[in-house]
C-alpha cells in the first residue's frame, strides 16, 4: 500500500505535482477522512507552524493534521520572535533546525519566499522540510489540494467539468494554484470579475475570460474569491463599493437560481458576507464552504505525510 504513496522533500508548489501525484494525494486524503489511522512513527517527528500573515482555516487545520499524524507540535509566534529584531527568514529556520525541528509549515506576504530556504548556496547547510501554507500572491498548494478533493468528492472526476473563477483573481493565490491543478487534471476553466483584477497575458493560457451571468447555468463548480482589500495598491479601498461589486459579480438568490441542480459554490474562506457572497446563500445546500474546511484537514494531513515519507521522517518511508 505506501508504494501507491506520494514522496515529497518539500512541498512549496502544485508546480511540483502532476495529475497522478493529485490523485494519490485525494485518494489518501479520503482514506484519513473514511477512519484510516495515522502512520505509526518510531521515532518522533517535530514540527512548527510560521504564520507571517494572518490566518485562521490553514493554520488551525494544519495544527489539527500535524496532532491527527501525531507529530509534536513546537509553538512559534512570529509577533514575540526575534523576526522582530531583524533576523531573517532564513536565519529563522537555521536556528528551528538546530533545536531540531524537522518540519516548518510557512506563510509569508513575500511571492516565492520558499525559494533561499530549498535552494541553498553551497555555503549553507539549513536541513527541513518546507511546506508552504501560502505566499503573498503565488501560491497556495494546501487550499488548492482540499479544492480538488472537495470537486472529487461531489463529481468523482475532472475531466471536462466547467469551473468557473470569480473575483480578485491578480491578487489571488488560490486562483493561480487552482487554474493549474483544475487544467492539469482536465477541467475547463473560465474567470469572471472586475477587468481590473484580470491579467489577460496571465490567465488567458488557463481559461476564457467571460461574463458571470454568460456562463451561470452552464458551469458545475462556481468558486468564489475573496476581495483581498489588503493587497491592493493604497487608496484602491476608497473607489471600492461593495453593493456595486455584489450586484456585478457575486452570488445573489437570482444567480443561486440559475445554477445547474449539481452545481457546487465554492470559497476558499474568509468571506466578505454580502460581497462575495450574499449572507443567506453561504450555507445553502449547494455550498461546500465548511466541507472545504473539513477536508482541509485530511489533504493537510496527507500533505504532511508526503513530506514525511519523502525526508524519512519517523521511522517512515
Ligand atoms: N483559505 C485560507 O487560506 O484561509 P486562512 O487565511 O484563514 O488560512
Amino acid at each position: 500500500m505506501s508504494n501507491d504513496l506520494l514522496r515529497l522533500t518539500q512541498f512549496v508548489s502544485v508546480e511540483q505535482l502532476d495529475a497522478h501525484a493529485v490523485m494519490q494525494l485525494i485518494h489518501r486524503a479520503q482514506a484519513f477522512k473514511a477512519g484510516s489511522p495515522a502512520p505509526e512513527l518510531t521515532q518522533p517527528v517535530y514540527c512548527t507552524n510560521l504564520f507571517f500573515e494572518n490566518s485562521t482555516r490553514t493554520h488551525t487545520s494544519f495544527e489539527m493534521a500535524e496532532r491527527k499524524l501525531g507529530l509534536m507540535v513546537i509553538p512559534f509566534d512570529v509577533q514575540h520572535s526575534s523576526v522582530n529584531k531583524g533576523e531573517t527568514l532564513y536565519d529563522t529556520e537555521l536556528t528551528l533546525g538546530a533545536l531540531g525541528i524537522d518540519l516548518s509549515i510557512v506563510r509569508h506576504s513575500q511571492n516565492d519566499y520558499y525559494d533561499e530556504l530549498i535552494h541553498l548556496q553551497p555555503h549553507q547547510t539549513l536541513q527541513m522540510g518546507i511546506i508552504n501554507a501560502g505566499d503573498g500572491s503565488g501560491q497556495h498548494p494546501s487550499q488548492s489540494l482540499l479544492d480538488m478533493m472537495t470537486i472529487y468528492e461531489q463529481f468523482g472526476t475532472f475531466t471536462g467539468l466547467k469551473v468557473l473563477i470569480v473575483g480578485d483573481l491578480t491578487n489571488s493565490r488560490v486562483a493561480r494554484s487552482n487554474m493549474e491543478l483544475l487544467t492539469k487534471l482536465g477541467a475547463q476553466v473560465y474567470f469572471a470579475g472586475p477587468q481590473t483584477w484580470y491579467d489577460e497575458t496571465e490567465f488567458s493560457q488557463y481559461g476564457q475570460y467571460v461574463a458571470i451571468d454568460e456562463v451561470i447555468d452552464q458551469i458545475d463548480v462556481l468558486m468564489l474569491l475573496r476581495v483581498q482589500h489588503e493587497r491592493h495598491q493604497p487608496g484602491a479601498q476608497s473607489s471600492f463599493d461593495a453593493d456595486q461589486y455584489h450586484a456585478q459579480y457575486g452570488l445573489n438568490q437570482a444567480r443561486y437560481d440559475r445554477l445547474k441542480e449539481q452545481a457546487i459554490v465554492m470559497h476558499p474562506g474568509p468571506i466578505n458576507r454580502g460581497v462575495e457572497w450574499a449572507d443567506e446563500l453561504v450555507e445553502t445546500p449547494k455550498s461546500r464552504y465548511t466541507t472545504q474546511m473539513q477536508n482541509g484537514v485530511y489533504m493537510r494531513m496527507a500533505m504532511l505525510e508526503a513530506v514525511m515519507r519523502g525526508r524519512q521522517l519517523g521511522g517512515l518511508s
